[in-house]
């Protein structure tokens, strides 16, 4: 795949996709999400991997915004199909059957605070630094901020975080349950793969059914103990749900295949 605006590795089953404009601070324009359209399917499609870490290059920015200047002259139906791409990308993240978890590594503002939101959890440097400052340009978030920050924070702080623009740093996302873990520049990668190298050492199709029940909490057409009844099901037909079952009565390490 030829990508132009990130950086894209795998190693040891985790892939790692770099955002990469640093000298824009990682500014989320039209290639970058081209890019990482075809990367989550890319995540997805192969099977040399098992999870995805969605992380900034250069030392300061996760991902400080849309890039405005794409934003000069744009029509109101070019803004919303703008706000229309961005979220379904977003979304294609969200509902990865694979982890996507987000290593925030400085600024994460507004559609880089919302990249961060829509991965599965999120872990940053102590440098980081998240907000919605799209007041400031007299708008308001359009990747999906709007919601999810309410859902990861609740509506009050939401609420403050949106109309003030103003930003939290690390340790304030943390008590916020913004992020799992605060670690320092240097760890963020390590600490994140260290994770991910837990949860790949279990049973795929699980994971994903995780993924799908938890989602449904948020997805208001959907009935989230009816999607757990069904995924439970769905396992026991599976060879891991046997190999996994196996494996513990015969006391040693479950080999599971994502079958
Ligand atoms: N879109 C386009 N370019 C951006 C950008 C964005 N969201 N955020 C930063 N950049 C660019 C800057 O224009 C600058 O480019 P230049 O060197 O060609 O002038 C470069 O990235 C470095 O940013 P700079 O502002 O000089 O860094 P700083 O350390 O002084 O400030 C921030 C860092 C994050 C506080 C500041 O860049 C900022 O406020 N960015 C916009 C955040 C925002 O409003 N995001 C929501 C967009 S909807």
């Amino acid at each position: 795949m030829n990508y132009q605006t990130i950086l894209f590795t795998i190693e040891n089953g985790i892939c790692i996709i770099t955002i990469n404009r640093p000298d824009k601070l990682n500014a989320l324009n039209k290639q970058v999400f081209t890019d990482l359209d075809a990367a989550i399917d890319h995540v997805n499609s192969n099977a040399d991997i098992k999870s995805a870490i969605i992380t900034g290059a250069g030392p300061k920015a996760f991902v400080a915004g849309a890039d405005i200047t794409e934003f000069a002259g744009l029509s109101k139906e070019e803004a919303m199909a703008l706000a229309k791409r961005g979220q379904d990308v977003f979304f294609k993240i969200e509902n990865s059957k694979k982890p996507i978890v987000a290593a925030v590594n400085g600024f994460a503002l507004g559609g880089g605070c919302e990249l961060a939101m829509a991965c599965h959890f999120r872990l940053c440097s102590e440098n980081a630094k998240f907000g919605q400052p799209e007041v400031n340009l007299g708008l308001i978030p359009g990747y999906g901020g709007t919601q999810r920050l309410v859902q990861h924070i609740g509506k009050g702080k939401a609420m403050e975080l949106l109309m003030s623009a103003q930003m939290i740093d690390a340790n304030e996302a943390k008590q916020l349950s913004l992020v799992n873990y605060v670690t320092t520049n240097e760890t963020l990668l390590e600490h994140t793969k260290k994770i991910l190298d837990i949860i790949n050492s279990k049973a795929p199709l699980a994971v994903a059914g995780c993924i799908q029940a938890a989602n449904a909490v948020y997805d208001e057409s959907k009935d989230g103990y009816a999607i757990e009844i069904e995924v439970f099901g769905n396992a026991f037909a599976t060879e891991d749900m046997k190999e996994g079952t196996t494996a513990f009565l015969e006391k040693r390490k479950a080999d599971f295949k994502g079958r």
